[in-house]
């Protein structure tokens, strides 16, 4: 017999199922509430509401555990690549090496961009922030390939290996023309016997086709800092990204409005935020002590701290914090913001004020130190953050074509006017 919650209002008593996840997290499904009551439920921000049954990703925020499709990520940054854990995230099973290899095919065949995407991203106003270089070129590449982004979803999904290939491939392309055309710089070209984070950072900081300069260490920091960041269940983008998939959209529109709402400061922009307060600090002549104060008294906020669903150490923050260490050493550099930040955390885990509202160090909190010694502009950090997380949209836009029923349409309480007559514009004074 399936289990049941008792919900009595007023005098009606309402018996609604209860939905257990493999990982024995429960839910009461109200979906039937207002039919049977009338009643909505209320939860600003959704803090407290599924709003789908996924089979993606498990996160435990009270025992710090994320895993990918079953996996955990302490593993998966262990053993895997960025690659690999695409498909593992896309398709729910690691892929065999001939899977493996179809894919890097796939992929190295749309790292370079059709020539009318090259040109409509070079054309977009110089103060175009990245994160909306993106988010056009992503829709400009639907454009480019409209069999893939046909708004029928059986078509599109019939399609989706190759979208999903192109999205993941052509973002970098997208990403490193912009910072070359800001800069004044012809595009370099993919090279099909590049890794894809060594032909990234070739496209982004090379100075033709030939260099060589890539060390493997830093394209390896970058390969983690991306599987890290593949997906994070139903976070603000990736729930945009289902948003505008269950009206029907193609995935270069669902990722490309969901590279949109990664952009703010309280999600993607984080890590760009983290990097300005440590500059800030360290100009400041602060060791991080002050910074700490005027963030409890609430003047500020310490940026790559706190999570909405981590009420512990977030998993992903503390690989980082030890591939940081890696990443400094391999390329030479000595980092006074990352000595901050280490005295921020270590001040911050010890203070009663962080310790009650279980405020730990996030995955930005590491990861903008890495990205800003690799060479990354600031203002790329969040592109980078976008690049990642791309397969987890994908797949989050696969699940919704394959078993979405229904158009995403949340409910409201209206707390306007009430019904007023129309005053006349001469009447008004
Ligand atoms: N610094 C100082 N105080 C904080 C911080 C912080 N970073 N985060 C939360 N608090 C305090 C709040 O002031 C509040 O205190 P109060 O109870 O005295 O009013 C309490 O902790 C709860 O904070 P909320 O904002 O209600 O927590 P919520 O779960 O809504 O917010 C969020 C989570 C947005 C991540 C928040 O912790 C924050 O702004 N952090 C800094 C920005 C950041 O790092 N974002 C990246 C998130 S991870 C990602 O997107 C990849």
């Amino acid at each position: 017999m399936s289990e049941t919650a008792d919900l009595r209002i007023n005098d009606e008593s309402y018996a609604l199922n209860v939905i257990t996840g493999t990982e024995k997290e429960q839910a009461i499904d109200i979906s039937l509430l207002r039919k049977q009551s009338k009643f909505i439920t209320f939860d600003d921000g959704y803090g407290n509401t599924g709003s789908c049954e996924s089979s993606v990703t498990f996160i435990d925020g009270d025992k710090g555990i994320l895993r990918y499709r079953g996996y955990d990520i302490a593993e998966l940054a262990e053993q895997s690549t960025f690659l690999e854990t695409c498909l593992l995230v896309l398709y729910g099973e690691l892929p065999t090496a001939i899977e493996l290899d179809a894919f890097k095919q796939r992929v190295a065949s749309y790292a370079n961009l059709p020539e009318e995407v090259m040109v409509a991203i070079r054309g977009l106003p110089k103060n175009t922030h990245p994160m909306a270089v993106l988010s056009c070129g992503i829709q400009a590449l639907g454009g480019a390939y409209p069999d893939l982004a046909t708004n029928d979803r059986a078509k599109d999904l019939e399609r989706f290996d190759d979208a999903a290939a192109l999205i993941i491939s052509a973002s970098r392309a997208i990403t490193a023309s912009w910072h070359r055309a800001q800069k004044g710089e012809d595009s370099i070209s993919a090279d099909a016997d590049k890794g894809y984070c060594e032909n990234f950072l070739s496209m982004m900081f090379s100075a033709n086709e030939k260099d060589a300069g890539i060390p493997k260490e830093v394209s390896n920091a970058l390969d983690l800092i991306f599987l890290l960041h593949a997906d994070h269940e139903q976070n603000c983008s990736t729930s945009t990204c289902r948003m505008i998939a269950s009206g029907g959209a193609n995935p270069f529109a669902s990722v490309a409005g969901a590279t949109s709402a990664l952009w703010g400061p309280l999600h993607g922009g984080a890590n760009m935020a983290v990097i300005r307060m440590l500059n800030e600090i360290h100009e400041s002549g602060d060791d991080g002590s002050r910074f700490v104060e005027s963030a409890k008294q609430g003047k500020s906020r310490l940026m790559g701290f706190g999570h909405r669903v981590y009420r512990n150490y977030d998993p992903r923050a503390k690989i980082l914090k030890s591939a940081c260490d890696d990443a400094l050493a391999a390329l030479g550099v000595s980092s006074p913001i990352s000595d901050i930040a280490r005295k921020l955390e270590e001040v911050a885990l010890q203070d009663p004020y962080f310790i009650e509202r279980k405020l730990y160090p996030n995955v930005d909190f590491y990861s903008g130190i890495i990205l800003q010694a690799l060479g990354f502009p600031t203002n790329t950090f969040t592109v980078l953050f976008a690049l990642g997380r791309a397969p987890g949209w994908l797949a989050h836009w696969r699940e919704i074509a394959l078993n979405g029923k229904k158009i995403h349409r949340p409910r409201q309480i209206y707390q306007g006017e009430t019904l007023r007559p129309y005053v006349g514009i001469s009447e008004r004074g």
